[in-house]
């Protein structure tokens, strides 16, 4: 694996790979990795010849300093990781290899309604800082497909858009949320859970499995009553768990056989993020 920190060496580098007509997978990430992390790359590996990962904490995408210095940061246990995957280069730019020295934000503001709810409403901004820096660093990897999770379901419905609009040749690839083995949403911030928050987290995938099991047009509203219950009481501060439609993510006031179930909470310090799509 090559370790590229300068964007003109990565220009150089993927110039002459796309000479040699190589194909190339990109997997961004802020690092921290884990297997959620690794199953996108193990994706991208089997339909590209080159997989780039980018390792990037975007300041611009954090809408607390105190989040954005306390993000987890682990770059040799990445660098393992990477190795074992067969990962091809690693991108890790310092900040102002990717901004300059100003840390300007693009608007994503006319995407769609869906980037006001949710994600977006929790964190304004949050979205706007993922386009910039995704236009800055597909414009530098130009990869022909790109992997995004589904655990991050609202960012994933950004980035399409974002290459619909910008990026017609890269093909999108959406990967499936990989989990601990009692169900809790595999993610770099799990590490700042303590002990008692980390035995309660599972319950978060639980309450999303029990709208899933009730999701009938008789059930679905008494699923989603109880879920929210369940995640309303302490150590919870709960802050969203809502049916919507998987394109718009307008909120669900009817029964559809087709739905997205999203929910955040907060536990301690840690917000936690989730989904599971329903339906046939
Ligand atoms: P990060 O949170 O590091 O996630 C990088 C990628 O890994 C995203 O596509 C995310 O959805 C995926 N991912 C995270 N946890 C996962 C899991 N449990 N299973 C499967 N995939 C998982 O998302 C970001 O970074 C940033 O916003 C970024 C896109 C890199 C822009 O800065």
């Amino acid at each position: 694996m090559i370790l590229i920190k300068k964007s003109s060496d990565l220009l150089s580098h993927i110039s002459e790979l796309k000479k040699a007509n190589r194909i190339i997978g990109f997997v961004p990430t802020m690092g921290a990795l884990h297997d959620g992390h690794l199953s996108l790359i193990e994706s991208a590996k089997q339909k590209c010849d080159i997989v780039v990962c980018s390792i990037f904490v975007n300041p611009t995408q954090f809408n607390q300093a105190s989040d954005l210095a306390s993000y987890p940061r682990t770059l040799e246990n990445d660098i393992r990781l990477l190795l074992s995957k067969s990962c091809d280069i690693l991108f890790h730019p310092e900040i102002d290899e990717v901004y300059g020295n100003l840390l300007e934000k693009e608007s994503s503001e006319d995407y769609g309604s869906f980037i006001h709810v949710l994600e977006g409403a929790s964190r304004p901004g949050h979205f706007d800082g993922v386009v910039t820096v995704l236009r800055k660093l597909f414009l530098l990897v130009q990869p022909n497909q790109v992997y995004f999770g589904q655990k991050d379901y609202q960012q994933c419905l950004v980035v399409k858009t974002l290459i619909q609009r910008s990026f017609q040749d890269i093909v999108f690839n959406l990967c499936p949320i990989a989990r601990e083995k009692d169900g809790l949403a595999m993610s770099s911030r799990n590490v700042r859970l303590n002990q008692s928050e980390r035995e309660v987290a599972p319950k978060i995938f639980e309450s999303l499995q029990l709208v899933a099991q009730n999701w009938t047009i008789t059930n679905w509203e008494l699923g989603l009553n109880q879920a929210q219950v369940n995640l309303q009481k302490p150590p919870f501060q709960f802050e969203y768990l809502c049916a919507c439609d998987p394109m718009s993510l307008d909120s669900l006031t009817h029964f559809q056989s087709n739905a997205i179930i999203l929910v955040a909470v907060q536990l301690g310090s840690t917000r936690l993020i989730d989904n599971i799509l329903v339906g046939s």
